[in-house]
């Protein structure tokens, strides 16, 4: 006979307990397919955004998607349209959506490479405040840091305006960061990064 050691007993009512919490039974029982459906009407069914300025869900990591989803949840992050789509989400809904959009593959959005110019521009900027330093050596990101390479333009202009402005205050270093830059690095940034592919990936 197995016997299990109090730190495995006290694991296993610690699991029984959370799950328990956290799996509430729905009111209205719907499929994660179905949930993300909604999502597609604007982020896209293939993972392209409708419109330029929607960023890419598809491939991004999975923590930072929690957090974006949180932050619009609770007003932290405010944006028009997604604070009605959030609004009905429990955090077990939350939770499966950003596993959900982490698994799927980072879309080919057929941005080009940034100009020799811009690139100069950028790159300037990407060394002088050690952006890889959080966002990975090809901006694929880690965990709360989201991947940049690759996303949408006219989406990382915005975001990266709205940080500029005090609009979006999710993370007081990137607000830091982006009062110290002009709008011509904001907008040499945006092109540059969304030109950016990462070795072996689309
Ligand atoms: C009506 C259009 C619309 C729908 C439907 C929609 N979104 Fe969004 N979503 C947006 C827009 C616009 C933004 C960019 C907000 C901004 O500029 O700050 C966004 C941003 C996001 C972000 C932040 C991404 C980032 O890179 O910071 C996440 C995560 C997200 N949406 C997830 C979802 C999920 C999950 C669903 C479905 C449950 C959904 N969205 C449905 C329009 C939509
Ligand atoms: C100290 C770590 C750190 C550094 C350095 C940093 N970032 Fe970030 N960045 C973050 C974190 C964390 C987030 C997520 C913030 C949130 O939760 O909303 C973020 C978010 C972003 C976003 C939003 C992406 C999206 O999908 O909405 C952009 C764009 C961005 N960073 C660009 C940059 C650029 C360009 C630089 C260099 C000038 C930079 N970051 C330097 C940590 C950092």
């Amino acid at each position: 006979m197995t016997r299990l050691t109090t730190s495995e007993f006290l694991i296993g009512i610690l699991a029984i307990g959370y799950f328990a919490i956290v799996q509430p039974v729905p009111a209205v029982a719907q499929s994660i397919d179905e949930t993300a459906s909604v999502c597609a009407g604007c982020h896209g069914d293939k993972g392209v955004p409708i419109d330029k300025t929607i960023p890419n869900i598809w491939g991004q990591n999975r923590l930072y998607l929690l957090n974006q989803l949180h932050d619009f949840k609770v007003g932290h992050r405010k944006n028009e349209q997604m604070a009605p789509i959030v609004e009905p989400l429990s955090k077990t809904d939350i939770e499966a959506l950003a596993t959900y959009f982490s698994k799927k593959p980072w879309p080919d959005l057929q941005q080009p490479a940034a100009s020799d110019d811009v690139k100069a521009k950028a790159r300037a900027v990407l060394d002088s405040l050690n952006c890889r330093g959080c966002h990975q050596e090809h901006y694929q990101g880690d965990t709360a840091r989201p991947r940049l390479a690759g996303q949408q333009d006219e989406y990382l202009t915005k975001t990266m305006t709205d940080f500029h402005a005090g609009d979006r205050k999710t993370y007081m270093g990137m607000v830091a960061l982006m009062k110290s830059i002009d709008e011509a690095d904001i907008k040499a940034l945006g092109a540059y990064l969304a030109g950016f592919k990462i070795p072996g990936h689309p």
